[in-house]
This record gives C-alpha cells, sequence and structure tokens, in this order.
C-alpha cells in the first residue's frame, strides 16, 4: 500500500533509507557510509523538513503494517525536484519503486528533475516517466595542497545577512529561491562561503570532504568558491554532479589531481540546464 508519510514514519524511513543506500553501495563497490549518530540525525532532519515543507509530496509504501518505502519530492517556485526514493532490499524489485516515484511525481511541474543514484531500477524509471538522462562524473582523491592556487575575494557566509545574496544566485541558476529551506539549513552544522564581487556572486556549502552545493552568477566566482571548497575539505575530497555543462568544474577537478568516475546521471523533464552549479542532493 502507498499513503501518504506521516511524522511517526519518519525515524522507520530514515533506517530503510541506510538499508537501501548500503545495499546499492555494496552492489557497485563503494564504501558504505557508517551510520553514526550524526548521520542518523542529518537524514531525520532532512525527511522531517520536507515533510513540513512539502507533505502533498512525500509518500511511503507500507507492507504487513512496516514502512519498506519512501518518496519525497519539493516544490520551489514552479520547480519540482526529487529528493528521495528508496525502497528496503528485501522489497525490491516488487513495483514498489514505480509506485512511489508515480505518487511523487503527482506534484510535478512542467520544470521537473531528479539526480539519480547509478541504481539500473531507478535509471530506467526515470527515462520511462519521460525524463531526459544526463550522464555526469564524481571526482574524488587525496587534496594535494601544492595544487591549490590562492583564491581572492571569498568570504564567510552568515545565515542572518547572505539570505538575499543566496536567494539571488539560486533564482539566477536554477529558477528557483532556497527561501522555505534557509531556516533548515540554519540550524544544521553546515558552513558556507560566498563570493560577492564586481566578478560575481555565488555560494557554496561545505561539509567535511566535499561541497554539497554551490551556485554562482559567473565561471569565475564558481571556480573560486570550488577551490576554497577543495581547500577547506580535509584530506580527501569528493566533488559531484559534473556534468557536460560544468566543464569549468571538472576543470578544476582535474588541475587539483583528482580521478573521475562516472555513472549517477541528471534528470531532466522541462527543467533547463544548469550552469555553474553542482546541485544538493537533497535540496535541488
Ligand atoms: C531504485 C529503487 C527505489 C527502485 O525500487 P524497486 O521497488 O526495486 O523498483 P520497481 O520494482 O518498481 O522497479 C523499477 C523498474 O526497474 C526495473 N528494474 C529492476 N531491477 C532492474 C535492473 N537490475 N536493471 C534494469 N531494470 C531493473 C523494473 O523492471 C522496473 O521497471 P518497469 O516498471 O518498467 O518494469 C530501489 O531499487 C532502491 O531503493 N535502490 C537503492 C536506492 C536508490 O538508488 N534510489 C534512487 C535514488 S535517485
Amino acid at each position: 500500500m502507498i499513503r501518504p508519510l506521516l511524522a511517526a514514519d519518519i525515524a522507520a524511513c530514515q533506517l530503510l533509507t541506510h538499508e537501501a543506500q548500503t545495499d546499492l553501495d555494496r552492489r557497485i563497490g563503494e564504501t558504505p557510509t557508517e551510520l553514526t549518530d550524526e548521520v542518523a540525525v542529518r537524514r531525520h532532519r532532512r525527511i522531517a523538513h520536507l515533510h513540513q515543507t512539502d507533505p502533498d509530496s512525500a509518500w511511503v509504501a507500507e507492507v504487513d503494517g512496516a514502512v519498506v518505502g519512501v518518496s519525497l519530492a519539493l516544490v520551489r517556485d514552479g520547480m519540482w525536484f526529487l529528493s528521495l526514493l528508496m525502497v528496503h532490499p528485501s522489497h525490491q524489485g516488487k513495483g514498489l519503486g514505480r509506485d512511489l516515484l508515480d505518487a511523487a511525481l503527482t506534484t510535478a511541474t512542467d520544470r521537473s528533475w531528479i539526480l539519480s543514484t547509478v541504481d539500473p531500477a531507478a535509471l530506467r524509471r526515470y527515462q520511462r516517466a519521460g525524463f531526459d538522462l544526463h550522464p555526469s562524473y564524481t571526482a574524488r582523491g587525496p587534496v594535494d595542497r601544492s595544487r591549490i592556487p590562492a583564491v581572492q575575494g571569498i568570504r564567510e557566509g552568515s545565515y542572518d545577512d547572505d539570505r538575499g545574496l543566496l536567494d539571488r544566485v539560486v533564482k539566477a541558476v536554477r529558477g528557483a529561491t532556497m527561501t522555505p529551506d534557509i531556516d533548515y539549513l540554519a540550524e544544521g552544522p553546515v558552513r558556507f562561503v560566498v563570493a560577492d564581487d564586481a566578478a560575481g556572486h555565488g555560494f557554496a556549502f561545505l561539509r567535511s570532504g566535499g561541497v554539497v552545493w554551490l551556485g554562482a552568477t559567473t565561471e569565475d566566482a564558481a571556480r573560486r568558491l570550488l577551490w576554497t571548497s577543495i581547500a577547506e575539505a580535509g584530506d580527501e575530497v569528493e566533488v559531484d554532479w559534473l556534468g557536460g555543462n560544468q566543464q569549468w568544474a571538472t576543470d578544476v577537478c582535474l588541475d587539483a589531481r583528482l580521478g573521475l568516475k562516472g555513472g549517477a546521471s541528471l534528470c531532466l523533464r522541462g527543467q533547463p540546464t544548469m550552469s555553474p552549479y553542482l546541485p544538493s542532493g537533497a535540496l535541488g
């Protein structure tokens, strides 16, 4: 049975997301993310936030009274984005993923998009649902500090003072603001840096090990933000969503001597391509 997600389901959704992600990582030879308290809290907050902002796009699959699948989408300024689609490994291959996606798509707009994992079932469903698949690379590797150039004009972002800048930049790049999401981001442990000068405006949200969301009005600003993110990442860095139209980012990653691996796809149905932009897996 597919039914709307309730607040009481969030803990189960968080756990089944972990199981599905871990199973996928094993299938594709990646090291699964450990379920630390920090990871569990982050996933729980994400589901709770989107359930609050977009309850009509939040669904679960229930089998024998247990929640075994979840789909979550968000709509911002007429743009639809699929944030989560997971089915517990022991219930995959029975049509639940398709039904959960169809439920989430009931709120889809004429500007809809998805960031797909490499799971063949996911890629098949998205293509069959009318999304064009745009393959991308992930860049990964140890940070060689000798290759990082001196970067000018990047400063620490402030959730109090830079809301206008975040909204303007993200609206310019993807055609939808992040207003409903800023308080959620501000309450989390996520830092961000900004570019705000004559050469361009932009932001990069940072997490240990990489950049989780980057947008800018010019490639000059985007490059400086990405170099700053790499410099702040720690010993290892990962940069995702290097699609064909993000050559500025591929160029920076190759200059940093990171290795490229392909597989994941940006899936677009009416949403124009976005650049310079490294999207947020959770928020689009
Ligand atoms: C992707 C996922 C949600 C699909 O859920 P599911 O319940 O297994 O999906 P379904 O049973 O509805 O199958 C979906 C489609 O994929 C097809 N499929 C299943 N396994 C496949 C495979 N190995 N190769 C190609 N197609 C496959 C099915 O035939 C079905 O297509 P159809 O409806 O046209 O017949 C689930 O596998 C999952 O949680 N994967 C790990 C997490 C993930 O990658 N999520 C996607 C986030 S973007």
